[in-house]
């Protein structure tokens, strides 16, 4: 479970846990790691890694086979974000997003691959989001290494056919975590985080059920499916209802 130290991947093992797994708790920060980890019921494995660096978690992943003796799901959560606008965006944070969002799934992926194949058995959960399937303004380098994600994911699914291993990608909407804290100031007018975004409790519990139900996709909440589906099928009509939803920002271009 990359991302497990706090957000969307730490509701997740909460959930896994409750439900007996054995979770390999995967981010940078082993403090928060340790504390979940004794925090979780059951045993449970920190991992301190940085998904963006292939042998560091190709080495968590071996440390987390070797203990528990084995892997069933790996789910690849980790990820940041810069929201700011591609003219003033620092080259640095576009490639900083491409390096943990898109190559560190790339990179966990790759890690255990090879172990799922070899069982002839598991699950693959990719953390992608609703930007994947429609972009918004002052996120456009984010939301491309969230469609990387999606495109990686769909056709990997169809790879594994007959495998043994399945994957699900999943579609947030927001969702109230710290993956904005940093940038609070500077949001653009069509967010709508804090109080109404979704919980990751909420998601982490829909998470487990798509795995168990072999799911394609999960959206969450389910309105990003329909917008997802809308985009693809008439983007100026998808427009018009994020304009009605969130405001002019959503979509300034009219034509
Ligand atoms: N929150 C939303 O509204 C939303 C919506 C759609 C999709 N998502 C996606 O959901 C995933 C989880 O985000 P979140 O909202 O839970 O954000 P969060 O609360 O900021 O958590 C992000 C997690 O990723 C870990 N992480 C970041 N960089 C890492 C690296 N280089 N190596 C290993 N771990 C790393 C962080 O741990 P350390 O800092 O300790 O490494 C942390 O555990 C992300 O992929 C995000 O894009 C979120």
């Amino acid at each position: 479970m990359t991302g497990a130290s706090r957000g969307i991947g730490c509701a997740v093992a909460h959930a896994l846990a409750a439900r007996g797994a054995t979770v390999g708790l995967a981010a940078r920060s082993t403090s928060d790691l340790e504390r979940l980890a004794t925090e979780l019921p059951g045993s449970h494995h920190p991992l301190t890694c940085d998904v963006a660096l292939p042998a560091s978690i190709a080495a968590a992943v071996e440390e987390f086979v070797t203990a528990a003796g084995g892997l069933d799901l790996l789910v690849a959560n980790a990820g940041i974000a810069h929201y700011e606008p591609v003219a003033v965006q620092s080259l640095e944070n576009i490639e900083q997003m491409t390096q943990v969002n898109w190559l560190g799934t790339v990179h966990t992926i790759k890690a255990a691959l090879a172990h799922l194949l070899a069982q002839g058995r598991g699950h693959i959960v990719v953390v992608s989001s609703g930007v994947g399937l429609r972009p918004f303004p002052g996120a456009a380098a984010y939301s491309a290494t969230k469609a990387a994600q999606r495109m990686f994911a769909e056709a990997l699914r169809h790879e594994l056919a007959g495998s043994g291993v399945s994957l699900t990608t999943v579609y947030p909407g927001e969702i109230r975590t710290s993956l904005h804290s940093h940038e609070l100031s500077r949001m653009p007018d069509w967010y709508r985080g804090g109080e109404k975004a979704a919980t990751p409790e909420a998601l982490a519990k829909r998470i487990v059920k798509a795995v168990e139900r072999d799911s394609r996709h999960l959206h969450y909440r389910p309105l990003v499916k329909g917008m997802g589906m809308l985009n693809g099928v008439s983007p100026r009509a998808a427009d018009a209802v994020l304009r009605r939803l969130r405001g002019p920002t959503a979509a300034p271009r009219r034509d």
